[in-house]
């Protein structure tokens, strides 16, 4: 489906379920084909709380920005793996914050360029870039990354839900290593990802029985590992409060009233590099 230069404009391939698309079933969202909601149907007949997961991601997603762009003063965010438009994406919840706040947001999907670019590009500081966030050096150099971006001062480099679609052969660790070593100083590491807790428990199961409908399914990716690897993604760098917990655990808005096992199933965490 993606071509083998980044930039190239890409095909769209309504043969095979997309990421990103089948990530927008789970949100309610129109921009998917057939086969990307049969792969959503598969995960609702037998884990229909893995909605409730998407939008919990969502939800982390714009407390964290909030809070990076409010008490953390930060200013600029590079968003990896942006996805289709949501209720709320990145910018907004930064630019409310900080209206200058510049946000750049990186996807290799082509229905992103094609129906995200318009709502995600709504203003003069933000900017979708097509590129391959599996090559970081590459990002850190991007021609268009670096006009709208000051990659020598503070960012918030934003990953999230995205390791979890690169497999153990792609080598995540290492291509996490390497985004930790190339955060300038005062930087904040921003990752969640989809988790096994490993217990024997309902957690478990339900880990299990998705990873084998997304991973080893048509969509071909979605590997709930441990602790200790999603753990291992942040380099060494100092969680803040409160560490790598369940995604409506980070700072909820308020008392969470209910709870399902997908709260089990994916962890995120913001670190700050010194
Ligand atoms: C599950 S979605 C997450 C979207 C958004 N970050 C969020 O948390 O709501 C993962 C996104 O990563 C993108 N993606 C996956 N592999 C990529 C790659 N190698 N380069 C750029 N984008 C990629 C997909 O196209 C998809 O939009």
């Amino acid at each position: 489906m993606t071509s083998d230069a980044p930039h190239a404009p890409a095909v769209i391939d309504t043969t095979r379920p997309s990421v990103a698309r089948v990530y927008d079933c789970f949100l309610g969202g129109k921009d998917n084909y057939e086969v990307d909601r049969q792969v959503f149907e598969q995960v609702d007949a037998v884990a229909p709380q893995m909605k409730l997961l998407a939008r919990a991601g969502r939800n982390w997603l714009v407390r964290v920005t909030r809070f990076l762009a409010g008490s953390a003063g930060l200013d600029q965010f590079l968003d990896l793996g942006a996805g289709l438009p949501a209720a709320e994406n990145t910018h907004q919840a930064a630019q409310r914050m900080n209206p200058d706040a510049r946000v750049v947001y990186v996807d290799n999907d082509p229905v992103v360029a094609a129906h995200g670019r318009a709502l995600l590009e709504e203003n003069d500081n933000t900017r979708l870039v097509n590129a391959d966030l599996t090559r970081p050096d590459e990002i850190f150099t991007d021609p268009e990354i670096i006009r709208h971006l000051d990659l020598s001062r503070p960012l918030a480099l934003i990953h999230s839900s995205t390791v979890h679609h690169i497999s153990d052969g792609e080598n995540p660790a290492e291509m996490m290593r390497r985004y930790v070593e190339l955060l300038p100083s005062g930087s904040y590491l921003v990752l969640s990802h989809f988790a096994d807790p490993q217990d024997g428990g309902e957690g478990s199961a339900l880990a299990r029985c998705v990873e084998d409908i997304f991973a080893n399914g048509a969509m071909g990716s979605g590997y709930f590992r441990t602790r200790e690897q999603i753990e291992g993604y942040f380099g060494g760098l100092q969680l803040v409060e409160p560490g790598l917990v369940p995604l409506n655990q980070w700072w909820p808005d308020g008392p969470l009233l209910s709870h399902t096992t997908a709260d089990q199933v994916a962890l995120g965490g913001v670190a700050r590099k010194p």
